[in-house]
């Protein structure tokens, strides 16, 4: 009868359609012999940075930090901090009680306006130093001589703990006349410019060492720092002996890898889709920091984005309908990410976080839709395991032992907020490196709270030297 093959009809359509969305979702699935060999590219090009005649052309970094020592429990002091280069901006006040490794914070939560993000250097630091001076005065400060720590996250080239030449910008900063400067330098002109207070920059760090330390702080076996968030990068305590670009081969000093950077020179151009291509193109660095960019929370709802607008060409979501919403970007927030996959949402939910976002779509379209972000979320922690598991085999090997026990300290939006991220992250780390026990310790404000840990322990060994 006509009935029945409507029926027919109507069935075999939702089947193509189904095939053609599960064609766009196989893409982001990784097989375990992939993520194995991605582990081993990154191993290489980790020994790559470390070499003196590969370094030039490493694509991981691998930037010495200056950081030597964990802290040994006697430091103490107010200490000021910076936070720049996450979420958001922040300024801290940082008590440190020696003896009872307690720690009391105070902190203030500032925009920086895109406009300052993308304009000039000396803008960004005036408004930075104009931050500090409200602050000052909000704690009643004003005119206190404080040392001060600045968590800047972004890659530096350092010859002291006090030093740091920003390499390139990262992420959503694009200020002018800063790459190839010294930020402290540009903080201390600023301060200076202003002319109303006078600090002492003791240390520049980055999110991923303030991280390790904080944890450090807590756990000896501390000696990787991880961050999952606006962009994603790791560091970890590596031999001297094995860090040809500083002299000396005695203890350890802490490597700051700028992972982001891996896959720049195309290693990881077989699992790069069509989507992570445009993403890639669309950004404010196009062709770098390419893991970066298929791990973290700035950029994974850009390539659920990019997916939503292919699958919506093909006829496959919201009625073949592209909506100006779904051409605007950064529309979908790591927050928003969460909220979709979390499993105690139910559809309805997931269709009411899309209408806020401005996206009309009936309950087909938000099953898609959360299978898409589920996809693209899971490659990104799989791809965060890989590169890990890489770090702490290297770590085994060096120290030649059977097994290693290590702690990570974690920070960042993605790991913290999206209910899947971190339990695949350990999964695939358990499974790449099986003979390293890995415990995860997140890291409450670690990169704040570390800077002025870093800085007391700097000032610690200055005021040693000066005696
Ligand atoms: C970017 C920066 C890096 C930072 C990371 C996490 O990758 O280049 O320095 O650690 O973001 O914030």
């Amino acid at each position: 009868t006509k009935g029945a093959a409507m029926v027919t009809a109507v069935a075999s359509r939702v089947q193509a359609q189904r095939k053609q969305i599960d064609k766009v979702l196989a893409l982001f699935r990784l097989t375990r012999e992939q993520l194995v060999g991605i582990r081993d590219k990154m191993r290489v090009e980790l020994e790559y940075g470390l070499k003196r005649d590969t370094h030039p052309l490493a694509t991981v970094k691998m930037l010495p930090t200056y950081v030597c020592g964990m802290p040994d429990g006697t430091e103490k002091g107010k200490f000021l901090a910076l936070d720049l280069g996450g979420t958001n901006f922040r300024v801290l006040l940082v008590k440190i009680r020696s003896g009872r490794r307690s720690v009391r914070m105070y902190n203030k939560i500032f925009t920086i306006p895109l406009e300052i993000m993308q304009g000039t250097g000396e803008e960004l630091f005036d408004h930075i130093v104009q931050c500090i001076a409200d602050f000052l005065d909000y704690m009643g400060l004003k005119g206190a001589q404080l040392p001060l720590g600045f968590t800047f996250s972004f890659p530096c080239r350092q010859a002291s703990i006090d030093k740091g030449t920003l390499i390139e910008w990262t992420k959503g900063f694009k200020a002018t006349d800063c790459e190839g400067e010294d930020v402290v330098d540009m903080l201390r002109e600023a301060i200076k410019r202003r002319n109303e207070f006078d600090l002492d920059i003791v240390a520049v760090v980055n999110d991923t060492v303030g991280t390790m330390m904080t944890c450090g702080y807590e756990d000896r076996n501390c000696e990787v720092g991880l961050i999952a968030g606006t962009g994603s990068n790791m560091c970890y305590m590596e031999e001297m002996r094995n860090i040809e670009l500083v002299e000396g081969d005695e203890g350890k000093m802490c490597i700051n890898t700028e992972w982001g950077g891996f896959g720049d020179n195309g290693c990881l151009d077989d699992i790069r889709t069509q989507y992570d291509k445009e993403v890639d193109e669309g950004s404010l660095n196009p062709g770098k920091q390419r893991y970066e960019k298929m791990t973290s929370g700035m950029y994974l709802g850009e390539i659920v984005r990019q997916i939503l607008i292919d699958l919506t060409k093909q006829g496959l979501l919201f009625r073949g309908q592209i909506s100006e919403r779904l051409r605007t970007r950064g529309i979908f927030e790591t927050k928003f990410l969460s909220q979709i996959e979390s499993d105690r949402l139910a559809l309805l939910q997931v269709r009411k976080i899309l209408q806020q976002l401005g996206l009309d779509s009936t309950c087909e379209d938000s099953i898609v839709v959360k299978e898409v972000c589920g996809a693209v979320s899971r490659r990104a922690a799989e791809l965060y395991g890989a590169g890990l598991a890489a770090i702490v085999e290297k770590r085994r090997e060096d120290q030649g032992f059977e097994h290693l026990k290590i702690t990570v300290g974690v920070d960042g939006t993605l790991y913290k907020l999206h209910p899947h991220f971190s339990r695949i992250l350990q999964e695939t780390v358990k499974e790449l490196a099986p003979r390293c026990d890995v415990t995860f310790m997140l890291s409450e404000d670690g990169s704040g709270k570390g800077a002025a840990l870093i800085t007391a322990v700097a000032k610690r060994l200055q005021q040693a030297r000066r005696q």
